[in-house]
């Protein structure tokens, strides 16, 4: 598990020495979200001008991907948002989503559920506001089915045109969780710009189906690498490959890892930080 502290010990004294410059951060959320097979399965590219950040009470700031239980994460959190640069500005209004990808490999196609679903947030010092907001689905948090594997909720904050009208089905506020096509949301709200997204994952009781392996971020790669598809590189654990049982987990042609590494990787960058 030597890249766990690759990662840890790559970043900080990036972080110390260019605090206005988040572009390793950009780069290194972007392959989150390749390696936990975010991209493609919800989206099909992911080019954030910022970087969100989760804090829930109790709990405090998440890192991408970090193992929660349901408990920790009940209540609304604090979502704040770090322009990538001094040129990045987050003025106007903005949609923010939480929907639940589920476990890697698992079947979507039937849509994702929607926890969390907010027209008209602002951001005010970097803090997404929700005074002037409607919330046609109010933060509940997450929930999967015990033994179904560690789902990704993954949150999003989208550019909100000023021409913004609520699309058909979405026009009231209080609508449960309940599964829905993102996409198809997002193209006809006319949200082209995803600003800002992070991840968690929330697992209940024991996964009974195989989950999909996922690879592990080694930051130390990122500098070089323009194409953001590329710049994930596996652990070295061998106690998981891709040859699962599951149908849907041959998709990735990539060395692979386990989610436990993942997992680990979340927990060994809160223990960096908190040393
Ligand atoms: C600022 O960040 C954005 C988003 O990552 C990037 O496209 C742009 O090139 C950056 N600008 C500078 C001056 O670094
Ligand atoms: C704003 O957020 C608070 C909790 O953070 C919540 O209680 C309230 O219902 C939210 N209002 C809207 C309009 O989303
Ligand atoms: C992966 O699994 C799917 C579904 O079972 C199958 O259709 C496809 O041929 C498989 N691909 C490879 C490369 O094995």
């Amino acid at each position: 598990m030597i890249y766990i502290s690759v990662l840890a010990l790559a970043l900080a004294p990036f972080v110390a020495a260019q605090s206005t410059d988040h572009a390793l951060d950009i780069k290194a959320i972007e392959a989150h979200f390749t390696q936990s097979h975010v991209v493609p399965d919800l989206l099909s590219s992911f080019n954030p001008s910022a970087l969100l950040s989760l804090n829930f009470a109790g709990v405090g700031d998440v890192t991408p991907g970090q193992p929660l239980t349901k408990e920790q994460v009940g209540t609304t959190p604090v979502v704040t948002v770090t322009p990538a640069n001094s040129s990045v500005q987050l003025s106007g209004t903005y949609t923010l989503a939480m929907v639940d990808v589920d476990a890697v490999g698992a079947d979507i196609s039937k849509g994702v559920n929607r926890h969390w679903l907010v027209n008209g947030v602002t951001v005010s010092s970097s803090t997404v506001s929700n005074s002037s907001a409607t919330a046609i689905t109010p933060y509940a948090g997450p929930w999967p089915a015990a033994g179904s594997g560690p789902h990704r909720y993954v949150v999003l904050l989208y550019e909100q045109p000023s021409t913004f009208s609520a699309p058909e089905g979405f026009t009231q506020t209080g609508l449960p969780v309940a599964p829905m096509d993102f996409a198809a949301y997002v193209q006809s709200s006319g949200l082209t710009s995803l600003v800002a997204a992070t991840y968690i994952t929330v697992e209940e009781g024991t996964a009974t189906a195989s989950i999909s392996a996922t690879s592990a971020v080694v930051t130390s790669t990122l500098g070089q690498s323009s194409s953001h598809g590329s710049s994930t590189a596996s652990g070295t654990s061998s106690s998981a490959s891709a040859t699962g049982s599951t149908p849907a987990n041959n998709g990735s042609s990539r060395t692979l890892s386990s989610v436990a590494a993942m997992s680990l990787l979340g927990a060994a960058i809160i223990t960096f930080i908190a040393a």
